[in-house]
C-alpha cells in the first residue's frame, strides 16, 4: 500500500489539499482530525468539559467512531449518526484540541488509522501522522502557512457562509490551538525528520497539489 502523510497546523489547507491529491491518485482520503472531533462532539453533547479527563475517558466506552465514503467524500459517524457537518463548528474544533491530549483518546484513534493505512492506499492528514501513526509512510509532507494567512483563509470561509468574522480573534484562536497541539506531551505536532516542508502562504491550492504529486512521482 502507498501511504502519504500530511501534517501541519490548523488552517494550513491540509484537508483541502489532501482531498484533491487523494482524488487525483485514486487513493482514500483519511481526515484524522474528524475522528478526534467526533469524540469532542460526543463529550460536548454529554455536557462534559475538555478538562474533565476522567469523564472524557469514561465516555469513550459509549462512543463508536466509524468512517464511510460517499462518492469518495469521507463521512464520519458517531454511533451510526452522520456528524460530518456538526463536527466542523468552531467550538468543537477548539474543544478537540483540548481532548486530543489524552493518551486513551489517541490510542483508539491511532489503531483505527493504522488499520486503514494497512489496507488502502491513503492520503492521511493530521498532526502526528508522519511522526507517530505512520512512521514508515512513503511520502511525508509538513504543510504550513503563517498564522495571519491561515486566519485570513478561515475568515473568508466564514464570511462566505454568512458568519461575521473578526480576524484578530480568529488568529488568536489559531495561535492558541497551535501552541496546545505543539506542546502536548503525547505525539505533539512537529515536522518529522524525513518530511518535506511545504509553506503554502504564497501558493495556490493547485500549486501545492502539483508539488505533492511531483514529490510522489519522484520517489
Ligand atoms: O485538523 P483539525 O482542525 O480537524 O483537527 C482538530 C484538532 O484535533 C486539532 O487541533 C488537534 C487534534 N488532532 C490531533 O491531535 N491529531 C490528529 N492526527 C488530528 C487532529
Amino acid at each position: 500500500m502507498y501511504n502519504i502523510a500530511i501534517d501541519g497546523p490548523a488552517g494550513a489547507g491540509k484537508s483541502t489539499i489532501a482531498k484533491i491529491v487523494a482524488k487525483e491518485l485514486g487513493f482514500i482520503y483519511v481526515d484524522t482530525g474528524a475522528m478526534y472531533r467526533t469524540i469532542a462532539l460526543a463529550c460536548f453533547r454529554a455536557g462534559i468539559k475538555a478538562d474533565e479527563s476522567e469523564k472524557v475517558i469514561a465516555k469513550l466506552d459509549d462512543i463508536e467512531v466509524t468512517l464511510g465514503y460517499d462518492n469518495g467524500t469521507q463521512k464520519v459517524y458517531l454511533n451510526g449518526e452522520d456528524v460530518s457537518l456538526e463536527i466542523r463548528r468552531e467550538e468543537i474544533g477548539n474543544m478537540t484540541s483540548a481532548i486530543a491530549v489524552y493518551e486513551k483518546v489517541r490510542e483508539n484513534m491511532v489503531e483505527m488509522q493504522r488499520e486503514l493505512a494497512a489496507k488502502n492506499d491513503v492520503v492521511m492528514d493530521g498532526r502526528d501522522i508522519g511522526t507517530a501513526v505512520l512512521p514508515n509512510a512513503d511520502l511525508k509532507i509538513y504543510l504550513t502557512a503563517s498564522s495571519r494567512t491561515r486566519a485570513e483563509r478561515r475568515c473568508k470561509e466564514l464570511v462566505e457562509k454568512g458568519v461575521n468574522c473578526d480576524i484578530d480573534t480568529v488568529e488568536k484562536d489559531i495561535i492558541d490551538r497551535d501552541y496546545r497541539d505543539m506542546h502536548r506531551e503525547i505525539s505533539p505536532l512537529t515536522q518529522a525528520e524525513d518530511a518535506v516542508l511545504v509553506d503554502s502562504s504564497n501558493m495556490s491550492i493547485d500549486e501545492v497539489v502539483k508539488e505533492i504529486i511531483k514529490l510522489k512521482n519522484e520517489r
